[in-house]
């Protein structure tokens, strides 16, 4: 058993075993953060796991339903991102949220067993209400759009789920309504008439008080409740044993798994910081995107603001309150990095001398994948197909889930 660099075991079986889902807002161009973050930990799943990653593009309407113009563009210059740093549509799925409508239906029915406090709980919505305060983020959409993400990850019965730190809560989320899910709805087709039958032979007054108590424990985990239940069940005369399991079952749900409950697999990948030293965003206007042409490379990064101290280059300075630092702990091997701190501390170096491995490191890195962006942007009939083989395999998963979650509601037999 080989422990992958995540503390994954990566095993044959969990090859077979494991799906993995993910997906990324369409925010247009993607940027070093982006690739450093969380595009070469796709790479490296892609060739351990059945891979499905898709376009959130109905998530960008929750921060952003005023301007639904740039998605479509977003959408597709961001698959081309994917696929120019090495994503291969042989090993992963790529596809789009809004095609697989599959989604909607999930997520509608999720919505109904969900209880509002689990959605206001979550960190983001308060957050990000600070966070975006010029955005009304007051809609039905925002409050629910983790459990949108929910039903993402549950329709492909994904196991693992690659995510920020800022994205673990969205999954436990995700966990406690499969959970719900299932409790309430996974039991064999006729397993509910049954134990109601049952019920019924308890008399009036058991009968009222076991479903008053059931209800208590399913609906609100009270363990009392489920106590008294027990006991209840445990004094019943009229019933025969076969009854009596049937109930003892049916209080704590134990059915059928019908949504899978998944696993937070968290990045921790080096990050690539801006070029000013906060986190690299687009809203910060501090990033080098993938497609970045090389001189503005080349003058972005010349342009970094460094260490305050060093004015002059006889200035010493230190490398732990430079940005640039935060490059060369990426890109550079340990006889730089030994350069970098001594030559900075010592004023041996100037900064533009210590800034140049770097710009000959990301342009080394983004040559390839701006090449390849350009091939696909001359030919954006191969990207769609490539997206529309995505949305078939997604739709034919998500439909097999779609279609137990229907039988586990009796909608259909
Ligand atoms: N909410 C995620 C984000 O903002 C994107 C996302 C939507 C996602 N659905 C998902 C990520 C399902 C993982 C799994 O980044
Ligand atoms: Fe930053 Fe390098 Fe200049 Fe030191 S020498 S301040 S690490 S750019």
């Amino acid at each position: 058993m080989r422990l992958g660099e995540k503390g994954v075991r990566l095993t044959p079986q969990a090859k077979q075993n494991e799906r993995v889902l993910s997906g990324m807002r369409p925010t247009g161009m993607l940027h070093l953060g982006h690739y450093h973050g969380v595009l070469k930990n796709w790479l490296e799943l892609q060739h351990s796991y059945e891979c499905f990653f898709f376009v959130a593009d109905w998530h960008a309407l929750t921060t952003n339903y005023e301007e639904p113009q740039d998605i479509s563009a977003n959408t597709l210059d961001m698959v081309i991102d994917w696929l120019s740093v090495g994503i291969v549509p042989g090993a992963s799925h790529l596809f789009v949220q809004s095609r697989v409508h599959e989604h909607a239906e999930l997520h509608l029915l999720l919505s109904m067993v969900t209880p509002l406090s689990w959605l206001e709980r979550i960190p983001s919505y308060k957050d990000q209400q600070q966070v975006l305060k010029g955005k009304d983020l007051a809609t039905y959409g925002f409050l629910g759009y983790p459990l949108l993400q929910s039903a993402d990850i549950l329709i492909y019965r994904a196991g693992l789920v690659p995510v920020g730190e800022d994205q673990v809560a969205h999954v436990e989320l995700t966990r406690e309504v499969a959970r719900r899910f299932n409790h309430l709805y996974g039991t064999e087709p006729d397993f509910a008439a049954k134990a109601e039958k049952a019920i019924a032979k308890m008399g009036n007054k058991n009968a009222k008080l076991y479903r008053q108590l059931r209800k208590q424990y399913t609906e609100q985990g009270d363990q009392e409740a489920l106590e008294v239940a027990k006991a209840l069940l445990e004094g019943q005369q009229n019933i025969s044993i076969g009854d009596k399991e049937r109930l003892f079952g049916y209080l704590e749900g134990g059915g059928k798994i019908i949504l899978r409950e998944p696993e937070a697999l968290l990045t921790k990948q080096a990050k690539v910081i801006g070029l000013d030293g906060q986190k690299m965003s687009k809203s910060y206007n501090n990033t080098i995107a993938l497609r970045e042409p090389p001189e503005s490379i080349e003058k972005k990064i010349r342009t970094m603001p460094t260490d305050p101290a060093r004015v002059r280059k006889k200035d010493p300075g230190d490398p732990e309150k430079c940005p640039v630092w935060s490059f060369h702990q990426v890109y550079s091997d340990q006889s730089v990095k030994d350069w970098v701190v001594e030559g900075c501390k010592t004023a041996g170096i100037g900064c533009l001398e210590c800034k140049r491995p770097v710009i000959e490191a990301v342009q080394q890195e983004l040559a390839p994948v701006r090449e390849r962006a350009e091939e696909y942007t001359e030919d954006i009939s191969t990207v769609e197909s490539i997206i529309n083989e995505g949305c078939e395999a997604a739709r034919e998963v998500a439909r097999d889930t779609l279609d137990d979650v229907r039988k586990a509601m009796r909608f259909i037999k």
